[in-house]
């Protein structure tokens, strides 16, 4: 199936459901055996916490769009990712880090597994060469995001899997940021794929989900040991929004480009902006990666201001439009700034950024917006 038919139709059987469009959310703890029932199928569900059949129709249509065998929603992208590390790690190994990962998954791995004896090497993770040397005989797991947050870096997915394989190596990555319409991870020899479903895949700021896509042994694997234990599952509530959020991913993703892609095509040289930090321009030092991992790009991106950060901020609350807060992914364009507290670059974030998301708006309106924001304040 094409991916614009996955997202809308995949999984939603209205024959199973007395012909409704949209299936029903199944928002029950408990299912019993039913003697009358003559779909043998759907007698495999018997507690929410283990399954649910809403929950799974958004598990199979994730699945399809990553070219996995198999996905598991949880309660939040972070539930996802740390189930899958935990899957992967054992007390007293090794885990190499993209430095630039989201910030509570750095925490995870850097700080919270100290207690299972689990160290932590961090690399930028721009050159293959760079991670594979910092390898060792008690690596177990390579942890990616790319493109990473705030930096925007690039990982050569291809070349990192090949890498992993040879050291025995197990890879996951964080693709929140491109979603399945513009990277398949899997495709590359990655071993797990995790998303913050509350981002692009929900698509309207209304849920927290997360979800792992993988093998069929280890998603069975999560799912009977970091999920069930753990207990951090998505509700059924959550699980059909996310699937009315998935059926617009491909027509979302696509417009949430061609915005970004005006959006900087104005602001590139601005007087008052240093740099724009976006894969799919051709100023990004990693551009001809992008090109070749990625078949587009998502509408976030970071803007390093030339200017002191009460002006920033002083922006910030002049703009009409953009929100200020800490997500994204959503149908509404984001100004979070995110350098103004740092008096030099440190190695994620850099003196005057700020982590701009482009959202479904009218890109001239949102142009306007920051226009008149800059002109009010410099
Ligand atoms: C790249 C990335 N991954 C993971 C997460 C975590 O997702 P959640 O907030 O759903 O736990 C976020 C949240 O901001 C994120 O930006």
């Amino acid at each position: 199936m094409r991916q614009e038919d996955i997202c809308t139709h995949l999984g939603d059987l209205s024959e199973r459901y007395l012909g409704a469009v949209t299936p029903p959310i199944f928002q029950s703890s408990l299912f019993v055996d039913c003697p009358n029932n003559e779909n043998g199928k759907e007698g495999r569900f018997a507690y929410t916490r283990v399954s649910n059949p809403t929950t799974e129709i958004a598990e199979e249509k994730i699945a399809a769009l990553e070219k996995g065998e198999k996905a598991k929603c949880f309660s939040s992208g972070m539930g996802a990712i740390s189930a899958a590390i935990m899957h992967y790690v054992k007390g007293g190994c090794h885990v190499v880090g993209v430095a630039s990962c989201y910030g509570p998954a750095r925490r995870f791995l850097e700080d919270y597994l100290k207690k299972f004896n689990v160290s932590v090497t961090f690399v930028s993770g721009t050159d293959t060469n760079e991670i594979e040397a910092a390898i060792t005989a008690a690596t177990s797991l390579i942890y990616l995001e790319s493109p990473s947050t705030y930096l925007f870096n690039l990982q050569n997915l291809r070349e990192v899997a090949e890498a992993a394989k040879r050291h025995g190596v197990s890879t996951v990555i964080d693709n929140t940021y491109s979603t399945p319409i513009y990277q398949k991870p899997l495709e590359y020899g990655i071993d797990m794929v995790v998303h913050s479903t509350s981002k692009y895949l929900g698509g309207h700021s209304d849920i927290i989900g997360g979800v792992v896509v993988g093998k069929k042994e280890d998603i069975d694997q999560i799912s009977l040991h970091e999920r069930e234990l753990f207990g951090a599952v998505m509700s059924p509530f959550d699980s059909w929004l996310l699937l009315r959020g998935i059926r617009t991913l491909s027509v979302r993703m696509a417009q949430h480009q061609e915005n970004a892609l005006e959006f900087v095509k104005h602001f590139a040289g601005h007087t008052s902006i240093k740099e724009i930090i976006y894969p799919w321009h051709e100023s990004h030092p990693q551009h001809m990666l992008a090109k070749t991992q990625m078949s587009g790009c998502s509408g976030l991106m970071s803007l390093v201001f030339d200017l002191p950060p009460d002006t920033i901020e002083n922006i910030s609350r002049e703009l009409r439009l953009f929100y200020e807060g800490p997500s994204w992914g959503g149908y509404e364009s984001m100004f979070l700034p995110v350098g103004t507290k740092v008096e030099k670059d440190t190695d994620i974030v850099k003196k005057g950024m700020v982590r701009v998301h482009i959202g479904l708006e009218n890109t001239e309106t949102l142009i306007e917006d920051l226009e008149h924001a800059i002109a009010k304040c410099i």
